[in-house]
């Protein structure tokens, strides 16, 4: 697609105009529930067009994460269906529950849910764990089709059994907007035809249900927002925002906010694929030309200035754990919502859901599939709404931060007010202001390591030389901190996952502080190293690798825990039987094992004192 004169002025890149789509169904079940029988009845292949393409304009980035792969090759399928004035893509996802992921991706691409249950088996313990991600992917309708009703004798009773479990479940949910229908896609009964012999039921044909369905109504009506996906500036100045429209209208002259900020100003034009247009709707991508020069960025949000977003750094969400590796409550994961990424921490599970009762179960980490209900806190404040409302602005992914693998999907119930209630003050003497008065480059020298590499050994030798020097300094031990400050965590991943965290926090003081710090902890995880560096400022995050191969750490073992620990008398130790993961691009080695106490702390001062200002310059350490 060619773009007029100003949208090449803007910069804009054809893939980010959308595409409109019809309805987007869903397809879920069981294995041998009679999906693919249903599929070829409703839809027969003459209507089908395969496609590959993710077709999802409500994920705006190609790389949300949650996008499925292409076709078959892991058992889902979608097609391009155009029957009479309506049309649809019909996703087809596998039946085994170790599928849950896909189901989930594709259902965050998807309006409609048909849940496809038996009628001589009921609502088994897949249908309501496939129901139990509705809420979280953002599904508007579900469509309960209760199918082999021909080898149910067409019985009334045994459908309106199904019916009420069904609705009782879906209820506690918060599931709304279900339709029930009794099929049989053997036969065809009620799948486009109303059923003669099930003429008991006064609903519509599973057809009939899909074709009320008018999503794209629906979404134009709800508030205007519109996630920014990139920012560009004319010769002339003007700055145009593109994106796709997720909900609602816009119209020129409408009055907006850019949000989380709350900024506002008047649409002055709006930029369509392939000319200027008085109004656009969800669905559609535009650049949005505002009357007021704005700093906006991508992943704010503009929206209509009647019925603005909530903004909130702290969130109550729902969510579907889909990683074998457990997720660790005191890690840093990233979050992505729309086009806006931050970084997030689970603050609280507050409970998993039994997919059998939907009791609520305590829990302190969550596996593979499980749901549950937890706070979250971002790195920052974003635009949002909760789910229920909008949920293209309350749809998220986790990642993990390190791997940028997709780890988790979910939706915000509700922002958390008392992070609107906390403010920060600003200090009139500040971190350059406390530093300068000693002479220094506040700084971390993070030394990481198995235990026994000789981490504190080293950090005690460095601060010895900085102190000689006449720098100011502070030793933060992992070993030390476990008797104060850390003493109520133990050595498991959250456990040393949170040890981190709070050291981190610790030496960020102490920096602002304008110190330079030593921190001396074992750190296994490149996760949590990794946050504690984006918690510094540039340059201030000195990562030191104690580097020791474990045969050593092991043959030294200055505490006698290697012994313990291959005894079996102490679980989790860190080498034996819990991970080391060794930094990949840290800024010093200190190879322990082949140089002297001495020679180790030259080598970091020596760093040191090539970064200008951080430990004086070299004239300093001859005097
Ligand atoms: S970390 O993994 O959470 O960073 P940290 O550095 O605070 O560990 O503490 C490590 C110290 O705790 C070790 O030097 C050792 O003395 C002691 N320790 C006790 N149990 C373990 C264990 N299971 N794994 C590692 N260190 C342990």
């Amino acid at each position: 697609m060619q773009g007029s004169p100003d949208t090449q002025a803007f910069g804009l890149y054809p893939e980010v105009w959308g595409k409109k789509e019809g309805v987007r169904v869903i397809t879920c079940s069981g294995e041998g529930v009679g999906k693919s029988t249903l599929i070829d009845r409703l839809f027969p292949e003459s209507l089908r067009e395969q496609i590959d393409q993710h077709p999802d304009p409500h994920l705006p980035d190609s790389d949300s994460g949650l996008e499925p792969q292409p076709g078959s090759a892991r058992g889902e399928s979608r097609h391009r269906v155009e029957a009479g004035k309506h049309s649809f893509i019909v996703i087809e996802t596998p039946g085994h529950e170790r599928h849950l992921n896909q189901v989930v991706a594709c259902a965050s691409t998807a309006d409609v849910a048909i849940l496809l249950v038996d009628a001589s088996k009921g609502v088994e313990s897949q249908a309501r764990h496939l129901s139990m991600t509705f809420p979280i992917t953002g599904i508007r309708h579900v469509i309960l089709a209760v199918n082999k009703m021909d080898l149910a004798q067409w019985s009334r009773p045994v459908y309106d059994g199904i019916v009420e479990a069904y609705s009782r479940f879906a209820d506690q949910l918060g599931l709304t907007g279900i339709t029930c229908i009794p099929v049989s896609a053997l036969t065809g009964d009620n799948v486009i035809e109303p059923s003669v012999t099930m003429d008991w039921h006064r609903g519509p044909t599973l057809l009939q249900a899909l074709e009320s369905i008018d999503i794209a109504i629906e979404r134009a009506r709800m508030p205007f927002r519109m996630p920014v996906q990139s920012v560009s500036h004319s010769k002339g100045g003007i700055c145009g925002l593109a994106g796709t429209i997720v909900s609602g209208q816009v119209h020129a002259g409408d009055s907006v906010l850019v949000c989380p900020a709350n900024e506002p100003s008047t649409v002055e034009r709006i930029i369509a694929p392939d000319s200027d247009t008085e109004s656009a709707r969800a669905g559609e991508a535009v650049t949005l030309v505002l009357a007021d020069s704005i700093n906006a960025r991508r992943g704010d949000v503009i929206a209509c200035a009647a019925h603005p977003p909530g903004h909130s750094n702290q969130f109550a969400c729902h969510l579907v754990w889909m990683h074998e590796h457990v997720l660790v409550p005191e890690r840093p994961y990233l979050l992505k919502i729309g086009t806006c990424e931050a970084g997030v921490q689970i603050t609280d599970i507050k409970y998993r859901l039994s997919v059998d009762s939907l009791e609520h179960l305590a829990g302190k980490t969550l596996g593979l599939h499980d749901i549950a209900s937890c706070n979250l806190s971002l790195d920052r404040q974003i635009a949002f709404d909760p789910g229920h409302e909008i949920p293209e602005m309350a749809r998220f992914i986790l990642i993990g931060r390190y791997t940028q693998v997709t780890m988790g999907a979910g939706m915000i119930d509700f922002g958390l007010r008392r992070a609107s209630n906390l403010t920060r003050h600003t200090l009139a003497v500040d971190k350059p202001a406390r530093a300068a008065q000693k002479n220094q480059e506040a700084c971390v020298l993070w030394f990481t390591g198995l235990s026994g590499s000789g981490k504190s050994t080293a950090a005690n030798a460095v601060e010895q030389r900085l102190h000689a020097l006449g720098r100011h300094s502070y030793v933060l031990d992992g070993d030390n901190l476990r008797h104060g400050l850390t003493k109520d965590l133990g050595f498991t991943e959250a456990g040393r996952a949170e040890n981190v965290r709070r050291i981190a926090e610790v030496a960020r003081l102490f920096v602002d502080a304008g110190l330079i710090i030593l921190v001396s902890v074992i750190s296994p995880f490149r996760d949590e190293r990794r946050m504690a560096r984006e918690m510094m400022g540039d340059g201030e995050f000195v990562e030191v690798f104690v580097d020791a191969p474990l045969e050593v750490c092991e043959r030294r073992d200055p505490k006698g825990l290697y012994k313990k620990a291959r005894a079996g008398q102490i679980k989790n130790f860190t080498g034996i039987d819990s991970a080391y993961e060794p930094p990949e691009h840290p800024e010093i080695v200190l190879e322990t094992a082949k140089r002297s106490v001495q020679e180790v702390a030259d080598e970091v001062i020596d760093y040191l004192q090539s970064r200008a200002g951080i430990a004086g310059r070299k004239a300093d350490r001859a005097s």
